[in-house]
């Protein structure tokens, strides 16, 4: 089996985790690197041996020489990337957030349908081992037919440190860390027909949102809650772990923090650990996270061989993008949003 080649665009702070996992990734190695920032180049070329690298993502692509391409750049860059690639029918992954507006993520989806290319976005956190495990419990029917559920991320953890541009933007939790949470809810209920949501700003040194509380109507019936923040001091920090309750019609599911998965049902209880697996390369807390980025890129690989779409395809993440559109428009008028209308 020949290895697919990838290059990857954008070598900041997060791409060095993508980059440990590609190395660890069965049948797909990175053989070209850009960055428009010479240092970023030079650290992450060094560090993970890459010969091939690349200040400017239009001189890498008139190279060629790689089967797919992982953007990793942060959101500006998002759509002109995209479309490079799709010009060059080059399969792309792209980061979250997906695009700076709906209409943008949209047209990102028909240029790659257009130009025959897969497209997946990098949203790794459905893929977390806790997750997954909360998803295969609803899926056994242990707890009969889910009504009601909360996906929960509650932290004070410095994330402006690592990640400066967080502090800037006019919009904060949703965008960057809610959009996840909106899929996760997604992933385990199924798609959204309405919401409502509230936001606020409590640390007086960023600009945008960083609590929010979205209440969600599911097609299934079920309804839930999303809530998030980045201003909430607890005995014990909880970062990065997305806590859920799900209660059906026949029992409940609560995976709570330390990776503590209970699921009640008529057979009665089980706890089980579900604590990611701590990778090689990979450092507490950060090790949840690691570990779906692994998983996600595996499965990218798996799915480019065997020609079928990926569960974060372009095309699924709209519907989570339309939830983080529909939550600004709520918080800012105070209205409920129907889903629907934003994906026509
Ligand atoms: N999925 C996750 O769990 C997760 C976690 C953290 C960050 N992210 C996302 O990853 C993305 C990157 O975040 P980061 O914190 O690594 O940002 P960063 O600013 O540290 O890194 C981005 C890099 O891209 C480079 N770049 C930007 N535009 C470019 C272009 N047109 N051509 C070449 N290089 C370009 C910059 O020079 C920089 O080195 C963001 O969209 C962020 O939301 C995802």
């Amino acid at each position: 089996m020949t290895e697919l080649k990838g290059a990857l665009i954008g070598c900041g702070f997060f791409a060095v985790n993508q980059m440990h996992a590609w190395k660890d990734v069965d049948g797909a190695a990175i053989v070209a690197i850009c960055d428009r920032d010479p240092e970023r180049l030079k650290i992450v070329g060094d560090q993970f041996g890459i010969e091939r690298r690349y200040s400017d993502a239009a001189a890498l692509f008139a190279d060629g020489g790689f089967d797919f391409v992982d953007i990793a750049t942060t959101v500006q860059s998002h759509r002109g990337l995209v479309e490079m690639a799709a010009k060059h029918k080059i399969p792309a992954i792209c980061q979250k957030p997906f695009a700076k507006s709906l209409g943008d993520a949209k047209a990102m989806v028909e240029t790659c349908r257009n130009a025959g290319i897969p497209l997946m976005v990098h949203e790794n956190f459905r893929w977390q081992t806790p997750i997954q495990a909360v998803k295969q419990a609803l899926d056994s029917g242990a707890i009969g037919e889910p009504f009601w559920g909360r996906f929960s991320f509650r932290s004070g953890y410095d994330v402006f440190s690592g990640q400066p541009y967080l502090a800037e933007g006019e919009r904060f939790i949703i965008e960057d860390l809610g959009i996840h949470t909106l899929d996760i809810a997604r992933f385990i209920l199924g798609d959204v027909t309405r919401l409502s949501a509230r936001t606020k700003r409590v640390n007086p040194k960023i600009r945008g949102e960083d609590v929010a509380t979205i209440l969600l109507d599911h097609d299934n019936g079920a309804t839930s809650i999303v809530d998030v923040s980045y201003a909430t001091k607890s005995a014990t920090e909880a970062f990065p772990e997305t806590l859920v309750e799900i209660d059906g019609s026949q029992g409940t599911i609560r995976l709570s923090q330390g990776y503590r998965l209970e699921i009640h049902g008529p057979d009665g209880t089980t706890i089980t650990d579900v604590s990611p697996k701590l990778l090689s390369w990979a450092s507490r807390p950060w090790h949840n996270i690691q570990e779906s980025v692994l998983a996600i890129q595996q499965h990218w690989t798996d799915r480019l061989r065997s020609g079928g779409e990926t569960s974060t395809s372009g095309a699924d993440n709209l519907k989570t993008f339309a939830l983080v559109e529909a939550a600004y428009d709520s918080a800012a008028t105070g209205r409920t949003v129907e889903i629907g209308a934003l994906l026509r």
